[in-house]
């Protein structure tokens, strides 16, 4: 057993001494060392040494093992340390490798461009949740228990009374309950609403914006929105507001920009009228100020919602918005 452990260990070492490269090491490496290798099978043999020489047996295997490993470390340090010697590993004539870079979501972008353009005209950024209750969503909101935007249709309801939001107006509420005017604020987020078509997705995103003050009027509204079509678009697009309703706002309007396709000549996209509708607006409702103890007399505002998918699509000149949602690098990768 002593001289077969002396034998193999020598060998070993001869061997090692001869491989100069990686592979060949991590073959000898196994073939000693390995699970089925030449120290496992000599390691099992030492059950069959008469029962009085077996300890010292089992200590030489041990020692002849240990010496190995450490054997074959250096070796393979050594080779690795050689490797990474310009003369040795590397090959300037390999291509390069390149990495794969991420970017923000088309949505995520056209968001945050709106919302610099606010932060700059001194408005600040509110959030409200998505699950939400129905007094925010709808009540407080002047939309009463048998108002159509309530149908089962439209809203996804989680109880009786809490819904998934289908507007961003709630958030109006939210902060006029905690704050007193003047108020700046826009808040962009995620809606929800039952549809899903070309132009349509169960869920899909608003900006809200709600100013409130002394002397807030309807040309303050048109003016803020001109600046931002402008400043999305361009200076030449132009804006039409058109008479609207909506129980939260009066007067309501809703803002039709020229279309950016077409240049208001008329195409597929504007259904040759010219327009396309971006967002809907208005003066804030008396009862909605009621609704958080604002006193009518004093105050006045706006308020406004817009599509953000929609601005994107136009930006980009997307004609499905079911894109945005399907995950395809090749699209995303686009923006
Ligand atoms: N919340 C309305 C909608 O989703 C848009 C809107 C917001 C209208 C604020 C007026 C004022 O259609």
């Amino acid at each position: 057993m002593k001289e077969e452990l002396k034998k193999t260990e020598q060998e070993a070492l001869k061997s090692l001494e001869a491989t100069s490269d990686r592979q060949g090491v991590n073959l000898l490496r196994t073939r000693y060392l390995g699970r089925k290798g030449v120290m496992t099978q000599c390691l099992r043999g030492i059950s069959t040494v008469p029962a009085a020489d077996r300890p010292e047996a089992g200590r030489l295997a041990n020692e002849v093992k240990t010496r190995l490993e450490v054997a074959f470390r250096e070796a393979i340090e050594r080779l690795d340390a050689d490797s990474k010697e310009p003369s040795g590993g590397l090959d300037v004539t390999l291509p390069g490798r390149s990495f794969a870079r991420g970017r923000l979501h088309p949505i995520t972008q056209v968001t945050q461009a709106i919302s610099e353009i606010f932060l700059r005209l001194g408005f600040e950024i509110a959030e409200g949740p998505n699950v939400e209750l129905d007094y925010y969503n709808f009540e407080a909101l002047n939309i009463p228990k048998d108002h159509p935007a309530r149908d089962m249709q439209d809203t996804f309801y989680i109880s009786d009374d809490v819904v998934l939001r289908t507007h961003t107006s709630p958030i109006q509420i939210r902060v006029m309950e905690k704050r007193s005017p003047p108020i700046r604020i826009i808040a962009p987020g995620k809606v929800y609403r039952v549809d899903s078509d070309v132009s349509h997705t169960p869920m899909f995103h608003q900006i809200e914006g709600l100013m409130v003050g002394e002397n807030i009027s309807f040309g303050d509204l048109k003016g803020i929105l001109t600046t931002l079509v402008h400043q999305i678009f361009d200076e030449e697009t132009s804006l039409r507001f058109r008479p609207s309703f909506f129980p939260f706002t009066e007067p309501s309007a809703e803002v039709d920009i020229q279309c950016v396709i077409c240049r208001g000549k008329g195409c597929r996209v504007c259904s040759h009228t010219g327009w396309l509708e971006v967002l809907g607006a208005g003066m804030v409702h008396p009862a909605v100020f009621e609704m958080v103890g604002y006193d009518t007399d004093r105050y006045t505002g706006f308020a406004f919602g817009m599509g953000i998918e929609r601005i994107a699509m136009l930006k980009y000149g997307i004609d499905d918005i079911r894109k945005f949602y399907e995950n395809d690098i090749r699209f995303l990768e686009q923006f």
